[in-house]
């Protein structure tokens, strides 16, 4: 096998409990992980040697910022492999979206390398080379769509089964850096337990299980989102709007995108057509994954 195309999926993140700061730097956290049918298509070839990235996308860097080339790295370093690379990267995720692009392209490098050179990194040693590359990146290893995050994210309980259900995104003409939006998180106020917040996240499986949006609107927090806010007002407008007719909304990640789920496809695309003529945004409607 000389190449290969894969597609690279999306995620948003149900919700987002900020626990508290870590000493590493990174934040403690509790979130829940879904993919989405939205995805980058990333072709992979064998080459002698050297590495080439090639993207049309303006916001995407062609060169070592990319995590895809950080992946690229990362396994010759660890695998002592000489051949080369070329990728080139179909972008249909938004950047610095929340929707996890970056680091789902860098998981899908690490799975394709192996295939491609037959290098036989077992699951546990491609998890441990995603953890390096970013706290997202094990999440887009995994078999399942759905999965519990702990820690910087990257400690993971997969969830069996999907549900059926439509997505709406809201997309922003500009991303937020993850970083500045950790950074500005104000300290947390005394919230509920872990133990009340373990049991919220389950919650929030089984509701969606049975599609019992109302059931579990409340629990889709994410304590992101006043941060995030701050940056860009726009974000509160949507999502206000979208919670009067659609209680299971809420921003993905660090944002800026806003999903809202819903069990009818039409519906979702006459929710999309009112958010572009009122808001002036770009959507996306698609399903879980
Ligand atoms: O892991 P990744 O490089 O994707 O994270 C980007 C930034 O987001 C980190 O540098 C850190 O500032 C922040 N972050 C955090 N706590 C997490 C995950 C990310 O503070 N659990």
């Amino acid at each position: 096998m000389n190449s290969l195309t894969l597609e690279s999926p999306a995620k948003i993140n149900l919700c987002l409990y900020v626990l508290g700061k870590r000493p590493d730097g990174y934040h403690e956290l509790l979130t829940l992980f879904q993919r989405i049918s939205l995805r980058d298509r990333v072709l992979f070839r064998k080459t002698r040697s050297g590495f080439r990235l090639q993207c049309r996308h303006p916001l995407v860097p062609c060169d070592s910022r990319n995590l895809i080339e950080k992946a690229w790295r990362l396994v010759q370093s660890r695998t002592g492999l000489r051949g080369g690379m070329e990728v080139i990267l179909d972008k249909r995720i938004p950047v610095a979206g929340g929707l996890g692009g970056g680091s789902s392209n860098a998981a899908t490098t690490l799975l394709a390398a192996n295939r491609l050179f037959g290098l036989r990194l077992s699951q546990p040693d491609l998890m441990e080379m995603g953890r390096k590359l970013g706290a997202d990146v094990p999440f887009f290893l995994l078999e399942t769509s759905r999965a519990i995050g702990r820690g910087r994210g990257d400690e993971l309980q997969p969830l069996a089964g999907a549900t059926k259900l439509s997505v709406l995104l809201t997309l922003f003409s500009s991303g937020i850096s993850t970083k500045s939006v950790f950074e500005s998180l104000s300290r947390p106020a005394l919230g509920p337990t872990l133990t009340k917040l373990n049991c919220d996240i389950i919650m929030i499986s089984v509701f969606l299980a049975s599609k019992d949006l109302k059931g579990c609107s409340t629990l889709l927090r994410n304590d992101l989102f006043k941060a995030a806010h701050r940056m860009k007002p726009e974000i509160g407008r949507v999502l206000s709007f979208l919670r009067n007719s659609r209680p299971a909304s809420a921003m993905s990640g660090s944002g800026p995108t806003v999903f809202s789920l819903a069990a009818n496809r039409v519906e979702t695309e006459a929710a999309a057509s009112e958010i572009s003529r009122k808001f002036g945004l770009a959507t996306w409607v698609g399903s879980l994954y």
